[in-house]
C-alpha cells in the first residue's frame, strides 16, 4: 500500500525549475505523495503515503525535509488521519485529528513549521462552525492544501526579495539544502537563485556537501543541476579557502527555526560557514518564510536542538568509517547569532539589521 513509487519529475506549470516534494493525491479520500529524498540523486522515487504511521517515519528518516516541507507533510496527515475514522460523529473525529497532531508532532523537535502548521489544522477543529463531520474533514483538507499553495507563494516572494541581492555573475555560497525540495515550489535560500535565472542573469552556486546527511552534495546539487543553474560541490572544510580565494560574494542559507531576536537555528555547520563569512567580510544572509519565526522563543539557547543517531556519523550511507565503540556526536541543527547575519530575507521583505525590534515589526503582526 505504501511501497515507493518511480516516476518522471512533476515540475510547477510556472517555475518549471523544481520539483514538488510533497503533495495531495486526489479528493478527501486522497493520499500524500512525496519525494523519497533519502534516495537521491541516484533515484526519484515517490513514497505514498496512506496512513499516519508512514507519514511520521517519512518526517522522521528525512524521506521528506527541510522545515516548510514538513510542515505542509504535517498538515497532510491530518485529514489522512481521519480516513481511518469512519464515524460521522464531530468529537470522535477531532479526538482522532488531536492523536493524529500530537503524534506527527514527535517525529522532529527543531524546525518550527512543523509545530506552526499543525496549529493551524488546530484553528480549523477548534472552528465551532463545523458542527458536519464531512464539512469538517473539508475544511481539514482545504487548510492543509492552503498550507502548501501558501508556502509556494511565500518562496516566490523571498526569491523577488532576495534576487536583488545577488551581483551579476554573482556566486551564492549554500549550505543543507533549502530549495524547491525542501519547501512547496522554489525554495527560501535557493529562490533567490531561480529567480535570478528566470530574469536570464548569470549566477553561480557554490553547495556545501553538508555532513553528516549531504543534503548539499545530493539534494542541492540535484535539484540545482535540474535547473540548469551552475553549482560547484563543495566538501564542508573547503568553505573557508573558497572564500578566501574571493570566489563567494555571499551567503544565503535557509533556517528551521528562527528565535524573537533574530538567532537562527538552521542545519549543523551553518554556524560555522557564518563565523567564516563574517572573518571574510561576506555578507551572510538567512532566506526563510514568516511561518519560520518562533516569536515565543526568545533566543536561540532556548530553540530544542535535534539530535540524530551516532551512526550517522559513523556509518554514513552503509560504510562504517569510525571505529566501532568510539563516541560520536550528532547534532542536527546549530544556532548562528543573530549579530553574524546581515539579514534575513522574508516573504514579507528583507529585515536588515536583524534585531528584535525589526523581526516584531515585520512578523509580529
Ligand atoms: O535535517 P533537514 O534536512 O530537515 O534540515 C534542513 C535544513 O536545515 C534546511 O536548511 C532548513 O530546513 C531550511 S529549508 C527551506
Amino acid at each position: 500500500m505504501n511501497a515507493p513509487t518511480t516516476a518522471t519529475p512533476q515540475t510547477t506549470a510556472d517555475h518549471p525549475t523544481t520539483v514538488r516534494s510533497v503533495e495531495w493525491i486526489g479528493g478527501l479520500d486522497g493520499h500524500v505523495r512525496l519525494i523519497d529524498q533519502t534516495q537521491l540523486p541516484e533515484k526519484l522515487v515517490y513514497i505514498d503515503a496512506r496512513d499516519v504511521a508512514t507519514l511520521w517515519d517519512a518526517i522522521k528518516r528525512l524521506c521528506v525535509r527541510g522545515a516548510p516541507a514538513i510542515g505542509i507533510a504535517a498538515a497532510m496527515g491530518i485529514p489522512l488521519a481521519l480516513q481511518q475514522e469512519a464515524s460521522a460523529d464531530g468529537n470522535a473525529l477531532r479526538a482522532c485529528a488531536r492523536r493524529a497532531a500530537e503524534y506527527l508532532a514527535t517525529s522532529r523537535p527543531t524546525a518550527v513549521n512543523l509545530f506552526w502548521a499543525l496549529e493551524r489544522m488546530q484553528r480549523v477543529l477548534d472552528d465551532p462552525a463545523l458542527t458536519d463531520a464531512a464539512d469538517l474533514r473539508s475544511a481539514l483538507l482545504d487548510e492543509a492544501r492552503r498550507i502548501r499553495d501558501e508556502d509556494a507563494a511565500m518562496c516566490r516572494a523571498i526569491g523577488e526579495f532576495g534576487e536583488p541581492l545577488i551581483p551579476d555573475n554573482g556566486a551564492v555560497l549554500t549550505h543543507c539544502n533549502a530549495g524547491g525540495l525542501a519547501t512547496a515550489e522554489l525554495g527560501t535560500a535557493l529562490a533567490p537563485i531561480y529567480i535570478a535565472r528566470a530574469k536570464g542573469r548569470a549566477v553561480r552556486v557554490f553547495a556545501d556537501e553538508t555532513r553528516p546527511l549531504l543534503q548539499g552534495a545530493r539534494l542541492t546539487a540535484w535539484e540545482l543541476q535540474q535547473a540548469g543553474v551552475d553549482v560547484t560541490v563543495l566538501c564542508d572544510n573547503m568553505a573557508a579557502q573558497v572564500m578566501r580565494a574571493g570566489q563567494v560574494d555571499l551567503v544565503i542559507t535557509g533556517a528551521d527555526r528562527i528565535a524573537a531576536n533574530g538567532d537562527a537555528a538552521n542545519k549543523i555547520g551553518t554556524y560555522g560557514v557564518a563565523v567564516l563569512a563574517a572573518a571574510h567580510q561576506i555578507p551572510f544572509y538567512v532566506a526563510a518564510p514568516a511561518s519560520t519565526f518562533d516569536l515565543a522563543t526568545p533566543t536561540g539557547d532556548d530553540i530544542p536542538i535535534e539530535h540524530r543517531s551516532p551512526d550517522e556519523v559513523a556509518c554514513g550511507f552503509g560504510r562504517r568509517t569510525v571505529p566501532a565503540g568510539v563516541a560520536c556526536y550528532c547534532p542536527a541543527f546549530d544556532v548562528t547569532p543573530a549579530a553574524l547575519i546581515r539579514g534575513i530575507i522574508t516573504d514579507r521583505g528583507l529585515i536588515s539589521p536583524v534585531t528584535r525590534e525589526n523581526i516584531a515589526a515585520r512578523i509580529g503582526t
